[in-house]
């Protein structure tokens, strides 16, 4: 580690881009899926790490809306990871206080996958300790369009006017409603780019990109990023 993090000004909720499984499995000449299995290992380091610290939620792209087009091989194993995830973590999240959301649209999830997160969120539903959003089927395209339908049809049916239409509004018209924007969206991998994520939320967010493949991002890299967080200065447009 680089430093000692600063407790006072730790961010509240902390957005990760989980990239680079294959890229590390094909590094070990391994099939792209022992990335992913390591992939789904590497998450509960970090949530750990996250709910220790006092993050607030933590939230991870898990599949993207652009994610089906991979060969179906390996959206279904991604798939079955996610019901196996969900099946084997469930109680410890629940034992760990940990409130389970999900960002995105399950209906073309296997029923299997989606019975098995519902039971999840159904069980974490009164936790108080770290929110844990889980963007799965996410792309912050499809969320905008949805939030426009919504609106449209509010002010179609004279439920609201067009002059209530504001960022509020808009913010809450999104799966990540009720949540604080991030204010640190991480990268693993080394890829500069958001690929379709919180692209609305975040507007104002810090970005960090790690090098390291994500089922090698743990504690101390997580602990790197809060502290190249905690080193920028944050103006949102003011001068200081
Ligand atoms: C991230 O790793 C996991 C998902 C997108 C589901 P990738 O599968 O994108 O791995 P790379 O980027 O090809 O190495
Ligand atoms: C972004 O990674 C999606 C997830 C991490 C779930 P991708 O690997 O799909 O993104 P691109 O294709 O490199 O932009
Ligand atoms: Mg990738």
């Amino acid at each position: 580690m680089k430093g000692e993090i600063d407790r006072n000004r730790l961010p509240k909720h902390i957005a990760i881009i989980m990239d680079g499984n294959g890229r590390w499995a094909a590094k070990r000449a391994m099939p792209r899926f022992f990335g992913h299995k390591a992939g789904m290992e590497a998450i509960r380091e970090v949530l750990r790490a996250c709910s220790d610290i006092g993050v607030k939620i933590l939230t991870v792209y898990a599949f993207s809306t652009e994610n089906w087009n991979r060969p179906t091989d390996e959206v279904s194993y991604l798939m079955n990871l996610l019901i196996e995830y969900m099946h084997k973590e469930i109680n410890e999240l629940n034992k760990n206080n940990v409130k389970v959301k999900i960002l995105g649209d399950l209906s073309p999830l296997p029923p299997t996958a989606v019975e098995e997160i519902e039971k999840a969120i159904e069980l974490t539903h009164n936790n108080t300790g770290i929110q844990f959003n889980i963007a799965l089927n996410y792309g912050s395209r499809a969320e905008l369009i949805s939030a426009c339908r919504n609106i449209a049809k509010e002010v179609r049916d004279g439920k609201i006017t067009v002059e209530d239409i504001n960022e509020e509004l808009i913010s809450n018209s999104l799966f990540t409603e009720g949540d604080y924007d991030p204010d640190l969206v991480i990268r693993t991998s080394g890829e500069k780019r958001l690929s379709n994520f919180l692209l609305w939320q975040s507007a104002y967010s810090e970005l960090v990109f790690a090098d390291v493949m994500w089922p090698d991002f743990g504690k101390e890299e997580l602990m790197d990023a809060i502290l190249e967080y905690q080193s920028r200065d944050r103006r949102f447009g003011k001068i200081k």
